[in-house]
């Protein structure tokens, strides 16, 4: 099962995971990471930043983002081409033809998923994927229900998802309807997994796809199939874990041989 740290803060786990990311960019300066977007990653965004300002090169590094809305424009401030370019690309000094984002534009929408899944293959395939959690237990935009083999394709959001993210929009209504994203198998390849998740609203979902029966009905419970998988979590997203007492245990007791994370 995923290994679980609980931290007391969203910027204590920016810390843990950036370092993490400075460690796997030490020994492969072109690691490939798998980029999220929504609240949860911000911090370790922000930890990153901070340590390039202090000299930390990561212009080598690649990324691919997990997912896309469908039938906004590339430029629109909450597509998360801009997004990931606001809070990614630029304050980490990435090359940005090396940041790819699933191609959520009308025109070939039907083969856009194919295409971004031949890019991420191309590219020798994700070396760390971060992960945040929607209320529903969704990850990237698998809304439940998705396949556990699924590849980057075209999803319908939930009404659940849309009023979740309705506050970067004016109204909920202005949330697109379709998003592209990278799929519960696509995510299941990638060499790393660390899904983040604060506060109170994550906890039932964390619970579920941490302990719960793996099912699509709680696409992250995908998470349990992948042998490498962290869950970052604050106190408040941990509250309803029925073994939380252990993982505190294991990762007190964690060898000193064993890296966080990596
Ligand atoms: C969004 C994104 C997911 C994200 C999740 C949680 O819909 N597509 O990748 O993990 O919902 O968002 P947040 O981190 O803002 O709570």
């Amino acid at each position: 099962m995923a290994e679980v740290i609980v931290v007391g803060s969203r910027k204590a786990a920016g810390a843990l995971v950036a370092e993490a990311i400075e460690r796997l960019v030490a020994v492969q300066p072109d690691a490939v990471l798998g980029l999220a977007t929504g609240d949860t990653p911000v911090p370790v965004y922000r930890a990153l930043a901070e340590r390039v300002r202090a000299g930390l090169d990561l212009s080598a590094v690649r990324g691919f983002a997990l997912d896309e809305y469908v039938g906004i424009p590339v430029g629109h401030p909450q597509s998360y081409h801009s997004v990931i370019d606001a809070e990614v690309v630029v304050p980490l000094g990435l090359n940005p033809a090396a940041v790819h984002v699933p191609d959520g534009r009308s025109l070939g929408i039907e083969t856009a998923g194919e295409r971004y899944e031949a890019a991420i293959l191309a590219s020798g395939g994700i070396d760390l994927q971060i992960l945040g959690i929607g209320t529903d237990g969704h990850i990237g935009f698998n809304e439940p229900g998705s396949s556990f083999a699924s590849l980057t394709r075209v999803k319908t959001l939930t009404r659940q998802t849309r009023e979740d993210n309705a506050r970067f929009f004016d109204s909920v209504d202005e949330v697109p309807v379709h998003s592209i994203t990278q799929g519960l198998g696509t995510i299941l390849r990638a060499r790393r997994l660390v899904l983040l998740a604060f506060g109170a609203a994550k906890a039932h979902a964390v619970a579920a796809a941490v302990e719960g029966p793996l099912t699509a009905s709680v696409p992250a419970s995908a998470i349990q199939l992948h042998p490498r998988a962290t869950v970052v979590v604050d106190e408040e997203a941990a509250s309803m874990l029925g073994e939380l007492e252990y993982y505190r245990d294991a990762f007190e007791n964690k060898p000193t041989w064993d890296p966080v994370i990596l």
